[in-house]
């Protein structure tokens, strides 16, 4: 079997640990691991299939010394605007799970499940992988428009601090000990509002239109993924105290008319989808439930009485999984077949 150099580059964050987990599960063809972070990481170790790497400090020396085939990538926007055309010049392919090229014309926003075609048309050697939330949402709304044609979409998400890397994760654990040692909590290292006992509609900075960068990702993102600008999309993030989980309600105006039954049947037979819906009996998902697994679970599935044709739903998925980690991994195991 054809086995290749990766490189995971942010391989001591929190995307970058659980992507050598997935890569490690699903038996990618991995020759050489070679895992990239900042100095700070430099000659730390990292364990993988129980062998012990050397964390390689993110250099052009080093990019063009190693040479990785294969370069996924979770360190933050800056690092791959500075790193990811270097790594792709030494003949790299890389997969990027920053925002910073997610909208460039050259580069490819795939998710598996939707548009596996567009991972083989990379002209500049990067493909971004989407912005999590917009992942778990495009996985459901992708075969509903193929069904019956979407009109306009609300997103509302509930979005779990482990997206906000390490340091989000870590606010939230160090404010739930203080709490329940009876102090109050510490100061925020990631977020501009104490995260404990709090929900925090900011995530990302601010734009010029009102919105917060994050929900402007939903926005472009979800036009580009399914080749449809003319589906009308508006969102509202919200950052909520659940270490790992995004939860979104979303509501769909279609085209034609639907019945909430005609949208659970396709989404019954959607890859990557589990339906779980029977309130009567509570169930539905939650981000605990949907903790360290790669679908995407969808229930609460009902009519929206407000407009001709439209339903509500309730979209929840690992966000450190198929919102970043898993769906990278995905794009890779696409690469190996081209
Ligand atoms: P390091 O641990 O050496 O700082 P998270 O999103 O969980 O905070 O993780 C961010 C990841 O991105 C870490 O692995 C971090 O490495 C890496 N990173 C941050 N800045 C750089 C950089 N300039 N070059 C390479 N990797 C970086």
């Amino acid at each position: 079997m054809k086995t290749y150099k990766v490189a995971v580059v942010g391989a001591t964050g929190m995307v970058g640990r659980k992507m050598l987990q997935v890569l490690a599960e699903r038996n990618f063809p991995i020759g050489e691991l070679m895992p990239f972070a900042s100095a700070k990481s430099a000659g730390k170790e990292i364990e993988y299939c129980g062998k012990k790497y050397t964390v390689i400090e993110t250099t052009e020396e080093n990019i063009y010394k190693y040479r990785p085939e294969i370069v996924i990538m979770s360190a933050g926007g800056s690092t791959s605007a500075k790193f990811s055309p270097i790594f792709a010049q030494a003949g790299g392919i890389v997969i990027d799970n920053s925002a910073y090229w997610r909208m460039h014309e050259s580069v490819p926003l795939v998710v598996p499940e939707v548009n596996p075609e567009d991972a083989f048309n990379h002209p500049i050697g990067i493909i971004a992988n989407p912005n999590c939330s917009t992942i778990q949402a495009m996985v459901v709304l992708s075969p509903l428009h193929k069904a019956f044609g979407i009109k306009r979409v609300i997103y509302t998400t509930f979005q779990a601090v482990s997206g906000a890397g390490v340091n989000g994760y870590a606010d939230l654990e160090e404010g739930m000990k203080a709490v329940a040692e009876g102090k109050s909590a510490p100061e925020s290292k990631k977020f501009t509002h104490p995260i404990v006992g709090n929900v925090i509609p900011e995530i990302d900075v601010l734009l010029d239109n009102g919105y917060y960068k994050e929900e402007q990702k939903m926005i472009d993102e979800t036009n580009k993924i399914m080749h449809a600008p003319e589906i009308k999309v508006t969102a509202t993030c919200v950052r909520v105290p659940v270490y790992y989980g995004h939860s979104e309600s979303i509501n769909i105006e279609f085209e034609k008319k639907v019945t909430p039954n005609e949208v659970r049947e396709v989404l019954e037979k959607a890859e990557g989808v589990v339906v779980m819906d029977d309130p009567a009996n509570h169930v539905y998902p939650t981000a605990l439930y949907a903790t360290n697994r790669d679908e995407v679970f969808v229930g609460r599935i009902r009519k929206d009485y407000t407009i001709e044709s439209g339903v509500n739903m309730w979209v929840v998925a690992d966000n450190i999984r198929k919102g970043a980690a898993t769906n990278a991994v995905q794009i890779a195991q696409l690469l190996t077949k081209e």
